[in-house]
């Protein structure tokens, strides 16, 4: 563990900082303390029991070996990578690409260090036609990685009949073959089944890794260290932040912390948390975190079956960006937000402002300064404001952005959403809700069965525009 380690600032959530009222006193975080230290020996048991597999990803040499092969073998022929995927298929590449490469790596060819990235995690029309539009002859440069753990989902299904016709009338069967990469269930599923009927190439989604916990297994592997992206360091860095969360001492373990604060305010009228990056490169990162958040905890019933309808909300923002859109809203709406920066200590590179025009000398106090001095204040500045209006205030500080670091956040959160799913006492791992709404779409575009023919009527008679309704 020689490198520097992102920590967990936590000292203005206390009542120290705010009040009693908003605060967590000593008394409450020693009960946290005492509620939350055998949740360490029970999650390290579940993990060695199988059955939390995700925790072992940092570990698996032999994905990141098969996805390594890959990458050797496809990105000498590759200009351009297309992910087809959503929800916990599509968040973490999109986060890993925005998080370790530079702003203009699509646009600029100098800074690129590898294929241009495109995630295409919606079924928008107009939004494919043009992208289709641009990628025009560039099809034999390209590469479609289909990711779908269950292979059932009616977005990326759709996605991929659209570009496998498309494949098959410009390039042919060989063609569409070796344009096409699939991950998808080991054993079973469509997608599983397509990829072997079609023999594509394939890489697995490991067992028992629902989608919004695999971004260490190939699924965010591969278009990351396509992109040049060191996996080896994001790896690193997830094992460096094993050994911390797996600490069965509660004040040094980060995940324990952070959970239970979060469960602290969530039970103390505060069901909102926003995550607030003080740096572009993290922001997709609270994308990636929201679905996390949102689809590991929000359930309607706990592990005793009874009715529960928990969850906090998990709210993204940006600074400095939204401290000019919500901020009035955090200070003097509703308190009922607990908040969470991240900060970047040392950016990869910086720029200094010019010299203030001589006709506005009231500028010269912004003059020759860095530009990350002005971010890191401007959050400083903003946390200061959130305190005095007794607003609880969460810090993650990143030495530096970098695969090292990247690979410790992820590792945090995943592991903080266990914690936070045994304090509420729910199964943190399922998304039963999600389910209706996708069966819901395959009645609605007719898939075949008695089952569907009354539940599309259903949906029709509730969804249908009623003029009586309309102004
Ligand atoms: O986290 C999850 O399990 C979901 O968000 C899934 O990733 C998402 O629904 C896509 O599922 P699949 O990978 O099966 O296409």
């Amino acid at each position: 563990m020689a490198q520097e380690q992102i920590k967990l600032h936590f000292k203005n959530v206390t009542a120290h900082a705010i009040d009693n009222e908003h605060g967590i006193t000593e008394e409450q975080f020693r009960e946290l303390a005492k509620k939350t230290s055998p949740l360490i020996k029970q999650l390290n048991k579940e993990r060695l029991d199988g059955e939390t597999p995700y925790r072992n990803l940092p570990y698996n040499t032999q994905i990141s070996q098969q996805v390594k092969e890959l990458v050797n073998e496809l990105k000498g022929r590759c200009e351009n990578l297309v992910i087809l995927g959503i929800g916990g298929s599509a968040l973490g590449n999109i986060a890993l690409q925005t998080a370790l490469n530079p702003y203009m790596y699509n646009l600029d060819d100098t800074q690129r260090t590898g294929p241009r990235l495109f995630v295409l995690d919606n079924v928008d029309p107009p939004q494919l036609v043009s992208f289709l539009d641009w990628l025009g002859d560039r099809l034999d440069k390209t590469i479609f990685n289909v990711i779908s753990k269950s292979g059932w989902t009616a977005e990326t299904a759709a996605q991929l009949m659209i570009i496998r016709k498309l494949l098959l009338d410009k390039l042919g069967p060989n063609g569409m073959r070796d344009q096409v990469l699939a991950t998808t269930d080991s054993k079973e599923g469509i997608l599983h089944d397509i990829a072997e009927d079609l023999n594509l190439r394939c890489l697995e989604v490991p067992d028992g890794i629902g989608g919004r916990f695999s971004v260490l297994s190939s699924v965010g592997l591969f278009s990351a260290a396509m992109c040049g992206i060191d996996i080896d360091a994001l790896l690193e860095g997830a094992r460096d932040m094993d050994t911390r969360v797996k600490c069965e001492d509660f004040h040094k373990n980060p995940a324990a912390i952070n959970a239970a604060i979060n469960y602290h305010f969530y039970n103390h009228d505060k069901k909102i948390s926003v995550i607030m990056p003080y740096s572009y490169a993290l922001k997709d990162l609270s994308d990636w975190y929201r679905q996390l958040w949102a689809e590991s905890l929000g359930k309607a019933r706990d592990l005793a079956d009874r009715e529960v309808n928990i969850g906090p909300t998990p709210v993204k923002a940006l600074g400095t960006t939204d401290q000019h859109s919500q901020i009035q809203l955090y200070r003097e709406g509703p308190n009922d937000k607990l908040f969470t920066f991240l900060q970047v200590n040392n950016f990869d590179s910086d720029i200094k402002t010019g010299p203030a025009p001589d006709c506005a000398p009231e500028l010269d106090f912004l003059a020759g300064k860095n530009l990350s001095v002005l971010l890191n204040n401007e959050k400083k500045a903003t946390e200061y404001a959130l305190i005095e209006s007794k607003r609880p205030c969460l810090t993650i500080i990143f030495p530096e952005v970098n695969a090292y670091t990247v690979g410790q956040f992820i590792y945090l959160f995943e592991v903080t959403t266990s914690f936070a799913g045994a304090l509420f006492n729910i199964n943190p791992y399922d998304q039963p809700a999600v389910e209706l709404g996708k069966e819901a779409t395959f009645a609605l575009m007719d898939k075949p069965g008695d089952e569907y023919k009354e539940f599309r009527k259903k949906i029709q008679s509730l969804t249908e525009i009623d003029e009586k309704f309309l102004v």
